[in-house]
């Protein structure tokens, strides 16, 4: 830890430099592209495992796992695509349909389910028929994290491939996998054949196992997903008046004058029929209302009270958009404190350890049929919950430490407001006098998206 005293006698301009190396010391995690610190082995993993050979192909079932701590797939769920290697045809499929059949007219009598060279693949909905179900299908594309529920992290379905290799010598395996999630994000590596997969009856005294067995691995980048944050942290305390709001334009910009209409005023007429209006004209782009910061999602941290061996804080998360209902929302927060929490309220909690020996990270999540819907933006768009704390060795309220030093929603990164800016204890000494993590993180937040963009 930095003297705080020898840190104060810094001038702003050195403590920036300093700042700034730092960030460029880290700079080659914060371009690998998919790395995430928080979650660096997550990835979404697709096995595809050949049952049985057909006469002139295979049956396969194809499973995704979603290694991925904190980061789901939500409706309107998961898009598979990929590029058969020969002339191959889908006979038929359970659990999942391909989007187009495609020209199937070189065969005559019984047509194949899908005979394009680039299936696009997507899941049933629920209620689908028990008959054209298999095991972990037919959730509307939608796959938990790991954390917040290992029993629904998976996705499968079962496909009959045509025109296809007979043996594990003759097959080829499918290329240029695409996972679309629903949106872009994911990038996919090519497929491996691996060890069969082995599996074990429901009794436990068989094991069968796969013909032949591939791997394909997907990971995440923020900077693929979208071009501008979608999440922003606002702060405030119990000893300073000062409510330190998201940075201006941190999701957009007010264009009202070149854009009119760019964003909802929660107060305008008719506000229903405007948000309808907006619905109609197709995508899933945000329609956010208008606040300084145009965020769709808020997460506000507010240092609620002090006891003698406890302290206590507020968090808020608040939605801004009027076209997503958030299921399954979960929060990623970092602070050190975390390793001492005692009690949280109505949130589900889990510690998330990256590295064996730092316990400072915590995941968040609403718990079922209370909070886990985060409803559209209204009266009804936030959930909220309290944390307890134990005072650990480090605990001060002074130079920004009751302050998260990173948060993500829903596996985006959240952009901090400036460090310098955070409330601070009255008599606590100059303004320049903060943590230097706070400075670096918050400046690895702003900045990372600057650089991702040259
Ligand atoms: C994918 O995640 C699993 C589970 O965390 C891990 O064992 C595996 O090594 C990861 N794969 C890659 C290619 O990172
Ligand atoms: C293919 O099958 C043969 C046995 O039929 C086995 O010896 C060989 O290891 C298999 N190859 C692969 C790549 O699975
Ligand atoms: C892989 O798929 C993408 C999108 O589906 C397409 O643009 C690209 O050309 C494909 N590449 C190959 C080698 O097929
Ligand atoms: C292939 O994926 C399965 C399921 O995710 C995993 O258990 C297996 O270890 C993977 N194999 C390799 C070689 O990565
Ligand atoms: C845009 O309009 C909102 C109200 O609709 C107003 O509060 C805001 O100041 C305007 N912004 C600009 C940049 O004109
Ligand atoms: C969000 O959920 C509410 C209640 O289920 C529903 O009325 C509303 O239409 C949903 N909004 C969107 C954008 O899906
Ligand atoms: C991290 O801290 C929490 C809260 O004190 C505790 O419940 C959890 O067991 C700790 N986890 C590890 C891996 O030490
Ligand atoms: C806080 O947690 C750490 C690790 O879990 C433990 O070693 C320490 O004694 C705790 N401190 C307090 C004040 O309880
Ligand atoms: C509260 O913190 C702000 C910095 O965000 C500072 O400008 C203000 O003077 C502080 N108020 C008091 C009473 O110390």
């Amino acid at each position: 830890m930095m003297d705080s005293s020898c840190f104060r006698s810094l001038s702003k301009f050195t403590t920036f430099a300093i700042s700034l190396l730092l960030f460029l010391s880290c700079f080659s995690f914060t371009t690998t592209e998919a790395y995430d610190a928080l979650d660096p082995n997550g990835n979404i993993t697709i096995k595809w495992d050949v049952i049985s050979w057909t006469p002139d192909g295979y049956v396969a079932v194809v499973t995704m796992f979603n290694f991925q701590q904190y980061r789901h797939i939500q409706a309107p769920g998961w898009t598979l695509g990929w590029t058969w290697a020969k002339k191959e045809v889908i006979w038929s499929m359970v659990g999942a349909q391909t989007t187009e059949q495609g020209d199937c007219s070189r065969f005559k009598g019984n047509t194949p389910h899908c005979c394009k060279k680039d299936p696009t693949t997507v899941d049933l909905l629920p209620g689908t028929p028990y008959n054209q179900q298999i095991a972990n299908c037919c959730k509307g594309g939608v796959i938990n994290s790991w954390v917040q529920d290992p029993a629904n992290a998976a996705s499968s379905f079962q496909v009959s491939v045509g025109a296809a290799g007979t043996t594990n010598k003759t097959v080829r395996v499918p290329k240029n996998f695409t996972l679309r999630a629903p949106g872009p994000g994911y990038t996919c590596g090519p497929a491996k054949i691996v060890k069969p997969t082995q599996f074990t009856t429901p009794d436990g005294r068989r094991v069968t196992q796969a013909m032949m067995t591939w791997n394909v691995t997907c990971t995440y980048s923020q900077f693929l997903a979208q071009k501008t944050p979608t999440c922003c942290v606002s702060l405030s305390s119990f000893y300073n008046d000062t409510i330190v709001p998201c940075p201006t334009c941190t999701c957009g910009c007010q264009a009202n004058a070149t854009h009119p209409g760019s964003c909802v005023d929660p107060d305008a007429p008719h506000l229903a029929s405007v948000v309808a209006d907006h619905g109609k004209s197709n995508n899933f782009a945000p329609l956010v209302q208008c606040t300084s910061h145009m965020c769709p999602i808020r997460v506000h941290w507010h240092v609620k009270l002090n006891y003698k061996e406890y302290w206590r804080v507020k968090v808020t998360i608040t939605n801004f958009n009027y076209r997503m209902n958030y299921t399954l929302w979960n929060l990623v927060v970092q602070h050190p404190n975390f390793d001492n929490l005692t009690q949280i309220f109505s949130f589900n909690y889990k510690p998330l350890t990256p590295y064996q020996a730092i316990n400072d990270t915590a995941m968040l999540w609403g718990v079922k049929f209370y909070n886990d819907f985060l409803m559209q933006a209204g009266p009804f768009g936030n959930v909220q919950s309290e944390l307890l704390f134990q005072k650990d060795n480090s605990f001060t309220f002074d130079k920004g430490w009751a302050f998260p030093q990173r948060i993500y929603f829903n596996g985006d990164n959240c952009v901090m407001p400036p460090p310098d800016s955070y409330p601070y204890l009255p008599n606590a000494g100059s303004r320049r006098d903060i943590s230097i993590v706070a400075l670096v993180t918050a400046l690895l937040s702003s900045l990372a998206f600057f650089f991702a963009r040259l």
